[in-house]
């Protein structure tokens, strides 16, 4: 059994324990337990049991006190305050503890798989087919990519979904367009991913301006999308060659991002097409979508514009089309029933939080989302410039992905190479990537989601402060002090007295699996973030004052090896989760 009970659990069932032998009916009682500055933890709840079986909250705490096992586990239990307990560990408890987590070869650091997982279907990184990739499409592959690997981390299964923008009308001007002028992309298997977003580029600037100028031309387009539409062989087979031009694009954009986007995985609205009619015929069957002036849509009560009439959810437009909604309506279909989702997670901006309010709803009125299904549409905020104003390149652009990208790895050199000691100049642009990659990604997730946030590359790239790279050194730090150790090996004594320092740090250790559940559970990958930013910030305090290798025996030598070695395994474990890297030397 690799997985290891925490201490604040194990403390927890000890009080559980002993608050039944003094209350007849305390099964319900749970005393909470929280980290407290004056002992390990405080514990309350006490209270409010007290109330229920009108005890007195001070005897009730004192009869716990007295009937708790203290065992090898609680060094010092006293009630503070009415119905409060302070409680202290033994330093063996804590010691022991790690020692299990540490001996845990499958990695996991002795956290337990959750007992009941759910399959969640996870709906991120999802840009826009012969379009660039913006900051706003940053977030939610950054963001989705953190709360999947969180997910899986707790044993839950997960799907992704990239529902790339992939259909709909402007590619009938971008279709005719390249009918007109064959030859204008190039095979996808002969460009890079620039090149690539150069083609599409040049193609849809060309086609817009011939869109705009030529009544005729624009006819044909209009006409090619209901040839598009119907499946005609030769539109389709046009179309897929934007798609897969597209692709090549976003592939070199994840590779950068050092992510993995899998291919069976990318499956955009024009998946849901055959789908879509059925979709459209079973709304309106069941009356959860009524015909208005020709369109088929849904009406909300409480939905209303400025001009207090109702804003509907256009399923079917009057000409027939389907559009956004009715893709992502019949999405929920086939992610409930056929993949067999117990929570639909959309990570998109905030800005469409309206449409997927109007699409939950309807998918639950027509039954296809049930009690035992949940559908969150985490809504990311805006990414915004140094100046706290929406980010936009000098020229008043918007800031092309990759540009943003280079810029930060480029910062993330400067870094690395005025702190490099012994790293060549291969290794220095290596942890330069990973270390801007990094920062970029960690500026991103320990802000909490719905928060706009200011891409600050000064800030990102700060050695000083709530920083991937503070993380990173604190990590490589500890490898190079492992490297000095030579031939003495981590171990753990358990018999060891603890410095305060030690027991903060061995403390927070044993915190990381309930953090990490709590972070998934709650979508909120900001708190694994500041999990990991305290824990570098408990292990340099407790460098400042526990000398390692220069302790006072070898047995401390060895264990405080062990509290450096456990620390990174749990930042390095942390930071996977968050989709960066922690390089051995910096
Ligand atoms: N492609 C869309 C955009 O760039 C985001 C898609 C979000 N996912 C969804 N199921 N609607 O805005």
């Amino acid at each position: 059994m690799a997985s290891v009970t925490s201490l604040s659990d194990s403390v927890q069932q000890r009080l559980a324990a002993a608050l039944s032998a003094a209350v007849q009916d305390a099964d319900s009682a749970d005393p909470l337990l929280r980290r407290s500055d004056r002992a390990d933890f405080q514990a309350n709840g006490i209270l409010a049991l007290a109330k229920r079986s009108k005890a007195n909250p001070r005897d009730l705490a004192a009869q716990v006190v007295a009937r708790v096992e203290s065992g090898d586990l609680l060094r010092d239990i006293e009630v503070s305050g009415p119905g409060f307990l302070n409680i202290t560990l033994t330093d063996r408890a804590i010691t022991e503890n790690l020692a299990a987590r540490y001996a845990d070869e499958t990695g996991r650091l002795g956290v337990p798989l959750a007992a009941d997982p759910g399959i969640t279907v996870v709906d991120y990184a999802q840009p826009n087919v012969a379009k660039e990739m913006h900051v706003g499409h940053l977030r939610s592959a950054v963001i989705g990519d953190a709360l999947r690997a969180m997910l899986d981390f707790t044993g839950e299964k997960t799907i992704g979904r990239h529902h790339i923008g992939d259909w709909g009308t402007q590619f009938g001007m971008l279709i005719q367009y390249l009918m007109e002028h064959p030859g204008e992309l190039a095979p996808a298997s002969e460009v890079d991913g620039e090149q690539a977003m150069s083609n599409l580029n040049r193609v849809y600037k060309a086609s817009r301006v011939v869109f705009d100028s030529d009544d005729e031309f624009k006819e044909r387009a209009r006409k090619r999308v209901v040839a598009l539409q119907s499946g005609d062989k030769e539109t389709l087979d046009l179309w897929q060659q934007f798609v897969d031009e597209s692709k090549v694009y976003f592939y070199s954009v994840f590779e950068k991002l050092d992510m993995e986007i899998r291919e069976d995985e990318i499956v955009g609205e024009s998946a849901y097409n055959e789908g879509m009619p059925e979709t459209a015929r079973l709304l309106e069957e069941m009356g959860v979508a009524v015909r208005s002036e020709g369109a088929l849509v849904v009406f909300f009560d409480e939905i209303r514009g400025k001009d207090d009439q109702p804003v509907p959810l256009i399923v079917q437009k009057a000409d027939g089309g389907f559009g956004y909604a009715a893709s992502d309506l019949t999405a929920i279909r086939n992610r409930v029933t056929d993949l067999h989702a117990t929570s639909l997670l959309y990570v998109v901006d905030v800005r469409q939080s309206l449409h997927f309010k109007m699409v939950f709803e309807t998918a639950r009125r027509a039954g296809w989302l049930s009690d035992e299904v949940t559908a969150h549409n985490m809504g990311y905020g805006t990414v915004l410039g140094a100046d706290g104003k929406p980010f936009k390149t000098r020229e008043g652009e918007t800031v092309r992905l990759e540009d943003l990208l280079d810029e930060a790895v480029q910062r993330a050199a400067e870094v690395v190479r005025e702190k490099a000691q012994d790293l060549t100049e291969e290794e220095i642009q290596e942890r330069a990537a990973q270390v801007g990659i990094g920062a970029v990604k960690y500026a991103d997730l320990s802000t909490s989601p719905n928060r706009d946030y200011k891409f600050d590359l000064d800030q990102m790239v700060s050695l000083n402060g709530d920083t991937s790279v503070y993380l990173q050194y604190a990590y490589a730090r500890i490898q190079s002090i492992l490297r000095k150790a030579g031939d003495v090996r981590p171990a753990a004594h358990p018999e060891l007295e603890l410095a305060d320092a030690e027991r903060a740090l061995g403390l927070h250790l044993d915190s990381f699996g309930s953090t990490v559940f709590e972070a998934a559970a709650e979508y909120a990958p900001h708190k694994l973030a500041a999990y990991l930013y305290q824990l570098a910030s408990l292990y340099t305090s407790f460098y400042d004052k526990c000398p390692v290798l220069k302790a006072a025996s070898q047995a401390q030598v060895e264990n405080r090896l062990f509290l450096c070695d456990l620390t990174a395994r749990t930042l390095h474990q942390g930071m996977a989760l968050l989709g960066i890297r922690t390089p051995e030397k910096l």
